[in-house]
């Protein structure tokens, strides 16, 4: 299936509601450092991506296709907006209960223009002309994050690059409430 018809089936999914969100325990070192090591390969190791992971051992509760979703969205838009051999940093951390994803890149950033409209379907940055994309991706993040219960932040300015930050409550007795009451 192309990046395309995936992205756009993803979309209408979320949008009629019928984007599914079964947590389940799971080892999220190991699935950051695969979703990462997935980037690699598809985006041709455009970029080196440069992990960090400081979790406890402790298991996290989330959705693993949604969670490939957001890493998998993000760490792309990293790549492909910058230069090749630029490094991408990626970090999770533990905030309490929360997990807190970083992805940072040193490309050519969102333009002031753009800022407002990045969770337009369809809409393209003025600087995306020469890379490819269907302008669903952050779309799809947003709603994956929302599904979760978490919180999404793009960041791009006064500096080159981008900081997208992603907080999930996958860890604390405050997201068990949270499943139990959405289930
Ligand atoms: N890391 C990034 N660096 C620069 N621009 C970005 C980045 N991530 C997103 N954008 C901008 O936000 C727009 C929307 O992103 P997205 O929804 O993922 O669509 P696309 O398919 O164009 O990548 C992009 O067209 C681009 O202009
Ligand atoms: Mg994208």
């Amino acid at each position: 299936m192309t990046a395309l018809t995936e992205d756009v089936l993803l979309f209408s999914r979320a949008e009629a509601g019928r984007m599914e969100f079964k947590p389940a325990p799971l080892d999220l070192t190991a699935l950051c450092r695969r979703v990462a090591d997935e980037i690699l390969s598809t985006t041709a190791q455009r970029c080196p991506i440069q992990t960090e992971i400081l979790l406890s051992p402790e298991p996290a509760r989330g959705d693993e296709p949604l969670l490939r979703h957001i890493l998998g969205n993000l760490l792309t838009n990293a790549v492909k907006y910058s230069a090749p051999g630029t490094p991408v940093n990626f970090r999770v951390t533990q905030e309490g209960g929360d997990a807190v994803f970083e992805i940072e890149d040193r490309g050519i950033g969102i333009p002031e223009a753009d800022r407002a409209r990045l969770f337009t379907p369809f809409h393209r940055g003025t600087n995306a002309a020469y890379t490819t994309g269907t302008g669903l991706g952050l779309v799809i993040v947003r709603r994956c994050v929302e599904r979760h219960g978490g919180r999404l932040e793009i960041e791009s300015e006064g500096r080159p690059g981008v900081t997208a930050t992603v907080r999930l409550p996958m860890f604390s007795p405050a997201h068990t409430e949270f499943v139990k009451r959405f289930d």
